[in-house]
Parts: structure tokens; C-alpha cells; sequence
């Protein structure tokens, strides 16, 4: 089984780099192959390693974040099999630069198959205390295992 997965957020230094790291980290556990990146709608960051109190609060949970930011380009439509936004501005933006249907039908919430929190916003905790990245791992969590268990009933 091999799927592609792209998270997309505002900065790729908070919400989509945690949602990487912890689908990897998910499903290297149980041995499901999948290609994961994350990427933001703008490039003030590019390069950058996630945001250091983000990378503190995966730490805790036993997950190490490694990914460098980079920009949302075109071609990642084609690239990945699922795209999945950090919340509704984020989708609002990426639907205006996806041309094709099939383009727009790849892009879902990144708590589509949450059993908690689906449907609802991730919400950007850049200028938050230490409760909202927190809040922001455990929305990540429950959501990354309902991809995880999606992925695999497609086999
Ligand atoms: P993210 O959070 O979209 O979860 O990576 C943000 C990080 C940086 C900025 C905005 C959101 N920023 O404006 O620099």
C-alpha cells in the first residue's frame, strides 16, 4: 500500500509540520508506507526547521520534528493523493489556486476523520500560550488516526 499525503497551514512552522511528524510517526508504528510533507500558503519561513515551541511540545510526546518549511506550489496538487488544510481561511486560499476538480475534490480538513473534532478548525496557535499548542497535538492526534485507519481500509 503507498499513498501521499500533504498537509498545508498558513507558515509550515506550526500546524502542518506537527501533522506530518505525527502521521509519520503513526504509521511507521504499524508499518504503513506513506509519503507525508506539509507545506504553507506563504514562504516567510522556507527552510525553516517548525516553530521551537511546537518541536518542545511533540518532543514531550515522543515525536521529533525534522521538516524544513516550503511554499504550496502547483505541481503538489498533482503530487499527493490527499491534501488536508489546517482550517477554513487556508481552504478558502487553496481552493482559489486549485484549477481542476480533481484538484479540489483531493482537499478535505485536517479533522475530516477526527472522531472528536471533525469538521471543526485547527486553530493557528502562533501567538498562544503553551495550552493552545497542546490543544493543537491532541486535535492532531484523534485526526491523524482516523487518516491513518482511512488510509488503510483503502488497502
Ligand atoms: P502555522 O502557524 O500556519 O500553523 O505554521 C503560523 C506560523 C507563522 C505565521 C502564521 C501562522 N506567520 O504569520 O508568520
Amino acid at each position: 500500500m503507498a499513498s501521499s499525503v500533504l498537509f498545508v497551514c498558513l507558515g509550515n512552522i506550526c500546524r502542518s509540520p506537527a501533522a506530518e511528524g505525527i502521521l509519520r510517526h503513526m504509521a511507521q508504528k504499524e508499518g504503513v508506507d506513506i509519503h507525508i510533507e506539509s507545506c504553507g500558503l506563504g514562504d516567510w519561513h522556507k527552510g525553516n526547521l517548525p516553530d521551537d515551541r511546537m518541536r518542545e511540545a511533540t518532543k514531550k510526546r515522543g515525536i521529533a520534528l525534522t521538516s524544513r518549511a516550503q511554499k504550496m506550489e502547483p505541481e503538489f496538487f498533482d503530487r499527493f493523493d490527499l491534501i488536508f488544510v489546517a482550517d477554513k481561511k487556508v481552504m478558502n486560499e487553496l481552493y482559489k489556486f486549485a484549477d481542476k476538480p480533481e484538484h479540489k475534490a483531493k482537499m478535505r480538513f485536517i479533522t475530516h476523520f477526527s472522531s472528536t473534532f471533525k469538521g471543526q478548525d485547527v486553530p493557528d496557535p502562533y501567538y498562544d500560550g503553551e495550552a493552545g499548542f497542546e490543544n493543537v497535538l491532541d486535535m492532531l492526534e484523534d485526526s491523524c488516526e482516523g487518516i491513518l485507519s482511512h488510509i488503510k481500509s483503502k488497502g
